[in-house]
């Protein structure tokens, strides 16, 4: 069992690290969704009550070369985090040497300040993204104590969260309270659901999800497939599919799935297909007729109405990956059909593991309607997969 915050005693006068996954989407400089920096929230201002002198840095990106530096500064996030907080948050724009020693020694209690993006470290030999001893060991320097609250790259071996809490000192590093939902929402799902848990999985490409759908076909009780991949399950069932996506090199392994699965997997059986890729192309709903030069964009109004009957008397639901082009307004339908159906279950857990799902579902005004949506995208999919995640292996034991 890892230590969370609360385990780390008394923060009063303590200099606090805290990493946070703020790799918001910015368009010109402006934040086009803050739900990584309100996430992170109850964290920081349960570390700033308590007196602590909080320092608070995220990556942002991937930063290549030194032109990136211009659309990759934290500065714009850092001044959104200090309107959410409703106070000063001083920014250092930079990841190392003087004047962030300086500013981090002259932090009063109770005052917080932010780096700069972790991975400008990357333009010098990849510091941050391979985890370099010295720079883990520099930034564990400026703290008393590490909080990792960075839930979305705790897939990540880097050195703002595994070296920092490496070089930290035993016992001195825990996980926050984002980190702390998520595992509780998550694995509570995967390791111990209320029955019936039903997953639903969508996106492009089934060789993406394979470790998915491994865990959660021993997991659930049900595992609905759309989106993309489904194609290549369908015609491993025999079905013409036209030119929709498919993996050839993957059709044996959706066949073998299907057979020993058997009723646990659950395919659509209605598809909107279309001639032409494009939002405006006429299209039709076809069943098991997909002709040679047609392919499906979304699951059909059949395969909603077949998922949302599978999904009725779900107590647990986990939904990774939309249902079709979602993105293309008239390819929506199926997701929303689908957001919908999950969204206006009562008496149910339900759960989006991030990524286009969860983007779909806030975009889609469903928010509120779940009970928890993942800030995680690659993190969420790799702990659904039953993978250990490094950013919150290395922490101290409780
Ligand atoms: C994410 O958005 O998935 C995380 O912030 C991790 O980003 P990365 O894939 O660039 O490591």
């Amino acid at each position: 069992m890892k230590k969370s915050i609360k385990d780390l005693g008394n923060l009063q006068g303590k200099k606090v690290l805290i990493r946070v996954d703020f790799n918001v989407p910015l368009k010109d400089g402006v934040i086009t969704n803050d739900n990584r920096i309100t996430a992170a929230i109850p964290t920081i201002n349960y570390a700033l009550e308590q007196g602590a002198k909080v320092v608070v840095f995220s990556h942002l990106g991937r930063v290549k070369e030194e032109a990136d530096k211009a659309t990759k500064s934290l500065a714009p996030v850092a001044a959104r985090l200090a309107e959410v907080l409703g106070q000063v948050v001083k920014f250092i724009p930079t990841t190392r040497g003087e004047d962030l020693d300086e500013a981090v020694k002259s932090l009063k209690n109770g005052e917080i300040l932010m780096f700069e993006n972790t991975r400008f470290e990357d333009l010098d030999g990849k510091k941050e993204s391979k985890n370099d001893e010295e720079l883990g060991k520099y930034w564990a320097s400026l703290g008393d104590v590490f909080v990792n609250d960075a839930f979305g790259t705790a897939h990540r071996a880097h050195a703002s969260n595994k070296g920092i809490a490496s070089n930290i000192g035993a016992g001195n590093s825990a996980f926050g309270f984002l980190i702390e939902k998520e595992l509780k929402f998550i694995g509570g799902a995967v390791d111990n659901p209320v029955r019936p848990l039903v997953a639903i999985i969508g996106g492009a490409k089934v060789s993406d999800k394979i470790g998915v759908i491994e865990n959660l076909l021993e997991k659930a009780d049900k595992v609905i497939i759309g989106g993309g991949m489904a194609y290549t399950f369908l015609k491993a069932t025999g079905r013409s599919i036209g030119i929709s996506l498919c993996e050839d090199d993957k059709v044996e392994y959706a066949s073998q799935l299907l057979e020993k699965a058997g009723d646990k997997i659950v395919l659509p059986v209605d598809t909107v297909a279309v001639k032409e890729f494009s939002n405006e192309a006429p299209s039709r709903i076809a069943t098991d007729d997909i002709q040679e030069d047609e392919e499906g964009v979304d699951i059909g109004p059949k395969s909603v109405e077949l998922f949302s009957e599978v999904l009725k008397d779900a107590k647990t639901v986990i939904w990774n990956g939309p249902m079709g082009v979602f993105e293309m307004p008239n390819f929506a339908k199926g997701t929303i059909g689908v957001c919908e159906s999950i969204a206006n279950l009562e008496d149910a857990t339900t759960i989006i593991g991030g990524g286009d799902s969860a983007t779909a579902a806030i975009q889609l005004g469903y928010a509120d309607k779940f009970s928890h949506i993942s800030t995680g995208g690659g993190a969420s999919l790799e702990y659904l997969e039953g993978k250990i995640l490094p950013g919150i292996e290395s922490l101290s034991d409780k």
